[in-house]
């Protein structure tokens, strides 16, 4: 399936109007390139969605997808807030002139350091995970004087993945505490509640990542609505915030079958509405944190084919110059991928291969059973949907250069992130 503005002409494909092939001419090869304008219209797709009159509805762009100066300045530029999960993620974030105040800080095990840079950024929101993290907190903020803005990340014992989700089952995740476990929710409310300067000002849960239909997220809106009831009833409080997390599916191969996001989105507004009013909650802020639905579907990667090879055993592999640096997420964890040949798009598609990078590793496979026309030495490969957790998960493995960040758009591309060279990957050595 092609995507926003991948389009096929003259056997080639095209992206924001510009040959595949010319963009791997001018800034070589591998390569991750981005349709800006498809990002842009994720971005309205959420925003024309996911509103409501009763409450305030925000999306958080969740960085660990993609993150770079020119991303956050399109999420700054188009109003998101924006998620972040260690130093490093707000560092670049602040460096690169977001409004911090409309940054969500998360991680199970945030360190002093990183907990004292979210205080001086003046991040807007801080997601506590547990207990011990929240006296470090109280502490830093006491000392410092400074009121601080948290949400209580908590396991609602709903888990989601792909089709198939699983409610109460999940108890042991490294995230959050659970809500079933009232003990460890008392004393963290206990002191929360002894705090001057850190105040809760509601929950957060992520139950998952490609998570496909309404029904978990229905499930989640219901699950986290009655926990907020009971804590207001048992502690005498009003919570203001709730945070759903991200985790909304995405199209890679003809298995994935989304729901549209436009309708998705409204029926959670809409469930999320009458369930608050149902239950009398005067939630005044919801959050969701998308990552893979806004920026996955915006990228492709190109590669260029080295060496054909059939084995004894009768298995064709194309070979192409980058791999599991460039995107570890099939060796990782079996993920799917489609691709095709971009300078071939109408010819037959005769033999399936297996696309293998040039890594030393038998795992370093990019797409297995890929149905292809004749691939000859110098065709350029394209994977589509790579934009999510490809280059934020790569690596130096084998000292392989990570490979540049191109944006197309409207028949003109930047490179936004630059390739790198042998030297980088010395530039830490002594
Ligand atoms: C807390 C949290 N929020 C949001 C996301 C984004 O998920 P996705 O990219 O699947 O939308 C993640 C992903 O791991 C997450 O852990």
């Amino acid at each position: 399936m092609l995507f926003g503005t991948q389009e096929i002409k003259d056997d080639a494909l095209f992206i924001g109007g510009i040959k595949t092939r010319d963009l791997v001419t001018q800034y070589g090869s591998p390569l991750y390139v981005y349709d800006e304008t498809h990002i842009i219209s994720q971005i309205n797709l959420f925003k024309d969605n996911f509103k409501s009159k009763v409450f305030t509805a925000n999306i958080a762009y969740a960085s660990k997808a993609l993150l770079n100066k020119t991303i956050v300045k399109i999420m700054n530029d188009h109003n998101l807030y924006m998620d972040s999960v260690s130093g490093g993620e707000l560092y670049v974030i602040y460096q690169s002139g977001f409004d911090m105040s409309k940054v969500l800080f998360h991680g199970n095990n945030k360190s002093i350091e990183e907990l004292q840079m979210a205080i001086d950024y003046g991040v807007g929101l801080i997601i506590i995970d547990n207990k011990d993290e929240l006296n470090v907190l109280i502490d830093l903020a006491t000392k410092k004087k400074t009121k601080i803005k948290t949400l209580l990340r908590v396991n609602p014992g709903i888990e989601a993945h792909t089709h198939e989700y699983i409610v109460t089952a999940k108890l042991t995740s490294k995230f959050g505490e659970s809500i079933f476990d009232d003990t460890q929710i008392d004393t963290i409310m206990t002191n929360y509640q002894a705090s001057l300067y850190v105040t809760l000002e509601g929950f957060h849960c992520h139950i998952g990542s490609q998570v496909f239909g309404e029904t978990p997220f229905i499930k989640t809106i219901d699950v986290m609505s009655q926990f907020v009831k009971k804590i207001e009833k048992r502690y005498h409080i009003t919570i203001n915030t709730l945070n759903i997390g991200g985790g909304f599916g995405v199209y890679y191969t003809e298995v994935d079958t989304p729901e549209p996001l436009s309708e998705l989105l409204k029926k959670l507004i809409s469930h999320a509405e009458t369930t608050f009013k149902k239950l009398q909650l005067d939630i005044k802020t919801l959050f969701i944190e998308p990552g893979r639905s806004l920026v996955a579907n915006a990228g492709i990667s190109l590669y260029t084919v080295g060496f054909v090879k059939e084995t004894y055993g009768n298995k064709n592999y194309v070979f192409v110059d980058g791999g599991m640096s460039d995107n570890i997420r099939p060796a990782l964890y079996q993920a799917k991928y489609a691709c095709d040949l971009a300078n071939k798009m109408t010819h037959l598609k005769t033999k399936t291969y297996t696309v293998a990078g040039k890594l030393c590793e038998s795992g370093d496979v990019l797409v297995h059973n890929a149905k292809l026309p004749k691939p000859e030495t110098g065709d350029i490969l394209a994977i589509y949907t790579t934009g999510a957790y490809g280059y934020s998960m790569s690596s130096h493995y084998n000292k392989m250069p990570r490979p540049a960040i191109v944006f197309v758009n409207n028949g003109k591309s930047r490179c936004v992130v630059e390739r790198e060279t042998y030297a980088h990957l010395m530039w830490l050595d002594r």
